[in-house]
C-alpha cells in the first residue's frame, strides 16, 4: 500500500512478474483493504515517512534546498502545505511548528509568516525557507538548516501523519493473526514515541491505576516484544544509506 501514486507506478515497474498486489491507498484504510481480500495478516510492515523519491523530486515541495511550489502532499490530494501556511492563524502555526517540529523559535517564525503573507501569499519552498532563516538568531543558523524543523512540522501537518499513525497502527494490530508480527519503521522521535507507548500498552494489558494493589480490570497482555530496544542501522548500512540515520524499527508479536 502507498498513498503516493508515483510510488505505486514505480513499484508496479520494479515488481512486475512477482505475485504482489499493490493498493493505492492510505494506511488508515488497511482494515478495509484486508477485509476486502477476506484475510488477516501474518505480518505487517509499515515503512512510514517520506520516500527518497518524494524528497529528491524537487517539484514535490518537501525540500528546503530546491525551489518548488510548497506542496508536501504524499497523496498529491487535498490541502497543500502552502494552503495551510496561508490559512492557519498565527497561534495555530506557532503551535504546530512547536509541537511537530520541536522548534523553539516557533513563535517568531509564525509571526514572520503572518507578516509576509499579508503582503503576498507564501507559495514556494525557498520563500518559506528564507523567511525562517530570517526569523531565527544567527547562532541557530550554524549547524543544521534553520528550516529543517519547521519543514518537518508542516509535512506532518499536511499529511496528518500522527493521526494516521495512531489509527493505522491500531487497525494493523487488530488485523494480525495470533503469532503475527507488526513492524513499524519510523523516521522521527514523535512517531517513534507513539509506537513505543502503544506497543507498551498492548504488552501490559492491565489498565488499573498504579496505586491499586491488585488488578481488578482483568485486561490481559495482547502482545510481546521480541526485541526490547528499537533496531537501528549499523555502520555498514549508514555508509550505503545515510538516510537510515534517523530510522528506528520496532516490532510487536500478537499473542
Ligand atoms: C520511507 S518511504 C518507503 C517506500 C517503500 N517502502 C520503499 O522502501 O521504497 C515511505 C512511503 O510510505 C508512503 N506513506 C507514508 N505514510 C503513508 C500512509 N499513511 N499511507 C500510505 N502510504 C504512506 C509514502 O508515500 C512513501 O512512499
Ligand atoms: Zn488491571
Amino acid at each position: 500500500m502507498d498513498q503516493d501514486p508515483d510510488a505505486i507506478a514505480e513499484a508496479g515497474k520494479r515488481l512486475a512478474g512477482y505475485p504482489v498486489t499493490m493498493v493505492h491507498a492510505n494506511f488508515v484504510t488497511l482494515k478495509n483493504v484486508l477485509e476486502s481480500h477476506g484475510t488477516k495478516a501474518d505480518g505487517i510492515l509499515m515503512d512510514l515517512g517520506v520516500s527518497s523519491h518524494e524528497l529528491d523530486e524537487g517539484s514535490r515541495g518537501f525540500s528546503y534546498h530546491k525551489d518548488a511550489p510548497l506542496d508536501m502532499r504524499m497523496s498529491q490530494e487535498g490541502e497543500t502545505a502552502a494552503d495551510l501556511v496561508n490559512r492557519l492563524s498565527e497561534a495555530e502555526l506557532a503551535s504546530v511548528i512547536f509541537r511537530y517540529g520541536e522548534e523553539k523559535y516557533a513563535r517568531s517564525i509564525a509571526a514572520n509568516i503572518v507578516k509576509a503573507r499579508a503582503v503576498k501569499p507564501i507559495e514556494t519552498t525557498l520563500e518559506l525557507a528564507d523567511l525562517i532563516t530570517e526569523s531565527v538568531p544567527a547562532k541557530a543558523r550554524r549547524d543544521k538548516h534553520p528550516a529543517r524543523k519547521t519543514f518537518q512540522a508542516l509535512r506532518i501537518l499536511t499529511n496528518r501523519e500522527l493521526d494516521v499513525l495512531e489509527s493505522a497502527m491500531c487497525d494493523a494490530f487488530e488485523m494480525l493473526k495470533p503469532g503475527g508480527r507488526l513492524v513499524i519503521l519510523t523516521f522521527h522521535s514523535l512517531e517513534d514515541r507513539m509506537v513505543k507507548q502503544q506497543f507498551a500498552k498492548w504488552c501490559t494489558g492491565c489498565t488499573c491505576p498504579p496505586e491499586f494493589p491488585v488488578c481488578i480490570c482483568g485486561h490481559k497482555p495482547e502482545g510481546m516484544l521480541p526485541h526490547k530496544k528499537p533496531i537501528v542501522a549499523d555502520a555498514e548500512e549508514l555508509a550505503i544509506n545515510p538516510r537510515s540515520r534517523s530510522a528506528k524499527l520496532r516490532c510487536i508479536e500478537k499473542l
